[in-house]
């Protein structure tokens, strides 16, 4: 039977097992996908010896992409630019290693704004950690206009600028307006509103009448209070599960070698799920 895994530390709120089992179930496979709670010290034990079990792959979530990466034969060029595996698969006894998070973030978009020219649009991100690296990354492959970078760490900010000089530009998170200035679209690629996470900064969406659209990257809860004040000012907005959708889309084409079916419906269990974590 071909079985994959999520693997992370904490595992226990990951919807990937939601996502695939949904898949799995529609195409009628008999696979499995499970989660796995591996420490630190035994990442890199867990992946070889997962290969040897039988596992077609894995997904590899936070805290383990840059470490996971280390344990792989072979990376993609998007793998290796950004120093971290989202997807490990295995074939012919090699560990590939791969990310599909920043071309997930692009699909999201797309789904929703089928289309958008990225070459015609400037993007504001907030925030310089992982995801903002690999967001970051894939709208420069998409030939992105300008990415204005604004982080509370500034130093983060300016070295992540640094790797795209033609097109980004670092600001510090209290000099947000003029990093904002021109921007058609705001990404918030921060832990700020996420359940449990630290508070979010407010923006006035109506004093940057230019941002278009905002997009969150956090899905839990499923509408931040940014996502409610961008509503309130007639900016388009959309929401985190779309990124986490589309980063397993080839992960599952990886894992069972079909196509995902009925994403309208999986977002519909999603979205309900969530509704009842909101509730707990
Ligand atoms: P991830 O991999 O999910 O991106 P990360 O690498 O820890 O996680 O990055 C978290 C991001 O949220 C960073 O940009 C962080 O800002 P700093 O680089 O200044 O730490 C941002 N962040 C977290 N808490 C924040 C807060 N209270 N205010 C502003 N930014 C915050």
């Amino acid at each position: 039977m071909m079985k994959a895994a999520v693997v992370g530390n904490p595992v226990d709120h990951s919807l990937s097992p939601d996502i695939h089992n949904f898949w799995l179930n529609e195409a009628g496979l008999k696979g499995v996908y499970t989660k796995k709670t591996v420490r630190d010290e035994n990442l890199t034990d867990f992946i070889t010896s997962a290969a040897k079990e039988g596992f077609s792959g894995l997904n590899i979530t936070v805290p383990h992409k840059e470490k996971a990466l280390k344990a792989c034969d072979v990376l993609s060029a998007t793998a290796k630019e950004l120093g971290a595996v989202n997807l490990i698969t295995f074939k012919n006894g090699i560990i590939f290693g791969d990310n599909t998070d920043g071309q997930g973030f692009i699909e999201s978009i797309k789904e929703k704004l089928p289309n958008i020219s990225f070459e015609k649009n400037s993007f504001a991100i907030l925030g310089a950690g992982g995801a903002a690296k690999g967001i970051i990354h894939a709208l420069h492959k998409n030939s992105a206009k300008k990415i204005t970078i604004i982080n509370r760490n500034y130093k983060k900010a300016k070295d992540l600028a640094n790797k795209y000089k033609e097109t980004a530009v670092p600001f510090d998170l209290k000099d947000i307006k003029k990093g904002l200035n021109g921007a058609s679209f705001l990404i918030n690629t921060t832990t700020m509103g996420m359940r449990g996470g630290p508070a979010s900064i407010n923006i006035d969406f109506l004093s940057f009448p230019e941002i278009l659209c905002f997009t969150d990257i956090v899905y839990n809860p499923k509408t931040t209070n940014l996502m409610k004040s961008a509503t309130k000012s007639g900016v388009k907005v959309i929401g985190g599960i779309g990124m986490l959708v589309n980063q397993a889309v080839p992960a599952f084409q990886a894992f069972y070698g079909e196509e995902p079916r009925n994403l309208d419906k999986l977002y519909s269990v999603l979205e309900n799920k969530m509704k009842v974590i909101d509730n707990d």
